[in-house]
C-alpha cells in the first residue's frame, strides 16, 4: 500500500485491513454520488475554521482551491475512486492533501466523517426533494391542463369496481391531483427536518474547538444547526421520513397507473395511450401494452422495500453513530431515482393521453348510473329516503330484467312502480343531468371542476412564484 493510500487510523493499528474486509466496509462504491455536497461542505468548514481564526488565510485560500479544482476533475469524470480508501470523505480529502500538502490535513479539524456523512446526506436529499417538487408540479399542471378540457365528459365513477354514479374525467383526474397537492405538502414539510446542520457535532459529543455552527449552517443555507451532537451523527429519521413521504407517492402512482392499464384495455377502451409510451409483443402483432403504466406499478415495490429497509436498519441502533447507517445509502438513492424516474415518466405522459369521450359515456349509461338520481328525485317529491331506495330497486329489476337502462323504461312501467314518478323524471335519469345536480363543492359537476382547476391553477403559479 502506497503511503498516500495509509488509512487515517494506521497509527494504532499493527495489521493492514484484511482485503476482504476493506471491500466489505467501502462504501465508495455508492456514496461517490454525495461527492459535490461533500466538497460544498468542506468548502463551508474550510471558510469557518478561518473566520474563527483555525486555519489562517493562505490555509483556507488553498484548501478552497484545492477542493474547487478536485470539483472539477470529478464532474469531468477525471477523478480515481480508490477502495482502499473506502469512502468519498476520505478519497476527496486524499486527493486534497496530494494537491495541497499539510493544508489539506488540517480540514478535517473540528470535525469526523460522522458529522461529514450527515451533512452531505442531507445536502443531497434537499436538493433532491426540490427536484422532485419540480416533477410533481410538472405532472400536476399536465393534469390541470387535461381536468379543464375534460371538466364536462361522462364517465362511469366506480365502486368496488362497479358502475356507481356518473362522474365527469375532469373531476376524476382532479381526485389524483388532489394526491399529488397532499404529496408535496408531505415532502416540504419532511424538507424542514432535512434543513438542519450536524456539522459541529464531530464523532457524535461536539469539539473543543470554537467553531461558529451558525456561520457554517448560513453558508450552506440550512435553517439551523442540530441541537444535539449525539442526535445529529446517528439519526437517518429525516431519510426514513422522505422515504415514508415517496412511498406515498409511489403508491399514489400505482393507482393511477392501474386506472390507465385498465382504461387502455379494450374491455374499457376509456383512453389511448401514446405509441411511444407503449411497447408491442414479439409474438402477438395486435399488441400495444401499457409499459410505462405498468413499470410505474411494478417500481412501487423497490420504493416500500426501502421504507421498510430504513426502519430496520434504525430500529434499536444504539446512540451515537454506528457503521449501519452507511446502509442508508442505497435505499435512500434508488428511492430518490425510482420517484423522480416516474413522475418524470407521468409528467411527459399525461399531456398526450386522449380520451375515448364515447366509450367513456356508453359505459356510464349501463349499469344504472343514475339509480340514485332516481331516488333523490323521489324524495323532492315527498317519499322517503329509504322508501325511494326500495322503489328505484324495482325499477332497476325491471331494467335488468328487460335489458334496458332506467332512462328507457316508458313512464307507464316507471308510474306502475310508483305513481310519485311524473314525466319530468326523464331530466334526472340522463347522465348530464346527473353530474349537473352534483353541483357543490368537491362534486362531479362540470362549473365545479372549472372551479376547482382555476383554484389549482392560481395555487400552482404561486406555488412557481415562490
Ligand atoms: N461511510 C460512512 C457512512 O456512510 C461514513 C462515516 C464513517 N464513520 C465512521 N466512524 N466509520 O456512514
Amino acid at each position: 500500500m502506497s503511503s498516500d493510500t495509509a488509512k487515517p487510523w494506521a497509527g494504532r493499528f499493527t495489521q493492514a485491513t484484511d482485503a476482504f474486509v476493506e471491500a466489505f466496509t467501502a462504501s465508495v462504491d455508492f456514496d461517490q454520488r454525495l461527492a459535490l455536497y461533500d466538497i460544498e461542505g468542506s468548502l463551508a468548514h474550510a471558510r469557518m475554521l478561518h473566520k474563527v481564526g483555525v486555519l489562517s488565510e493562505a490555509e483556507c485560500n488553498a484548501i478552497v482551491d484545492g477542493l474547487e479544482a478536485i470539483a472539477v476533475d470529478i464532474e469531468r469524470g477525471d477523478f480515481f475512486w480508490s477502495v482502499e480508501l473506502e469512502d468519498v470523505h476520505m478519497n476527496i480529502e486524499a486527493r486534497l492533501t496530494d494537491r495541497i500538502g499539510i493544508a489539506g490535513k488540517k480540514l478535517h479539524t473540528g470535525r469526523s466523517r460522522n458529522d461529514q456523512v450527515a451533512t452531505d446526506i442531507r445536502l443531497y436529499l434537499r436538493a433532491e426533494i426540490d427536484a422532485i417538487v419540480a416533477e410533481l408540479d410538472r405532472l400536476r399542471s399536465a393534469l390541470l391542463d387535461l381536468a379543464e378540457c375534460e371538466a364536462g365528459t361522462i364517465m362511469p365513477g366506480f365502486t368496488h369496481l362497479q358502475v356507481a354514479q356518473p362522474v365527469t374525467f375532469g373531476h376524476h383526474l382532479m381526485a389524483w391531483f388532489a394526491m399529488l397537492s397532499r404529496d408535496r405538502e408531505r415532502l416540504l414539510d419532511c424538507r424542514k427536518r432535512v434543513n438542519v446542520m450536524p456539522l459541529g457535532a464531530a464523532a457524535l459529543a461536539g469539539t473543543s474547538y470554537p467553531l461558529d455552527r451558525a456561520y457554517t449552517a448560513e453558508l450552506l443555507g440550512f435553517e439551523r444547526p442540530a441541537e444535539n451532537s449525539l442526535d445529529a451523527v446517528s439519526d437517518r429519521d429525516f431519510a426514513i421520513e422522505f422515504v415514508a413521504a415517496a412511498s406515498l407517492i409511489a403508491v399514489h402512482l400505482s393507482r393511477f397507473s392501474e386506472e390507465l392499464v385498465l382504461w387502455a384495455s379494450a374491455q374499457f377502451g376509456f383512453i389511448d395511450l401514446p405509441d411511444r409510451f407503449c411497447t408491442g409483443s414479439s409474438i402477438m402483432p395486435q399488441k400495444k401494452n401499457p409499459d410505462v403504466p405498468e413499470l410505474v406499478r411494478g417500481k412501487t415495490g423497490r420504493v416500500l422495500g426501502h421504507l421498510t429497509a430504513l426502519l430496520v436498519l434504525m430500529k434499536s441502533q444504539p446512540l451515537a453513530y454506528n457503521k449501519d447507517n452507511q446502509e442508508d445509502k442505497e435505499p435512500l438513492f434508488d428511492t430518490v431515482d425510482t420517484i423522480k424516474n416516474c413522475l418524470r415518466a407521468f409528467a411527459d405522459m399525461m399531456p398526450h393521453v386522449e380520451p375515448c369521450r364515447e366509450r367513456m359515456y356508453k359505459a356510464a349509461q349501463q349499469g344504472y348510473a343514475t339509480a340514485t338520481d332516481l331516488a333523490d328525485y323521489l324524495v323532492r317529491k315527498g317519499v322517503a329516503f329509504r322508501d325511494a331506495h326500495e322503489i328505484v330497486g324495482k325499477a332497476v329489476r325491471l331494467g335488468v330484467d328487460s335489458r334496458r337502462d332506467l332512462a328507457e323504461l316508458s313512464l307507464d312501467e316507471l308510474q306502475a312502480i310508483s305513481p310519485d314518478i311524473g314525466a319530468d323524471v326523464y331530466g334526472v335519469l340522463s347522465l348530464e343531468g346527473s353530474v349537473a345536480a352534483r353541483n357543490i363543492v368537491g362534486g362531479t359537476a362540470p362549473d365545479q371542476v372549472r372551479n376547482a382547476v382555476a383554484q389549482a391553477r392560481d395555487q400552482l403559479l404561486r406555488h412557481a412564484g415562490a
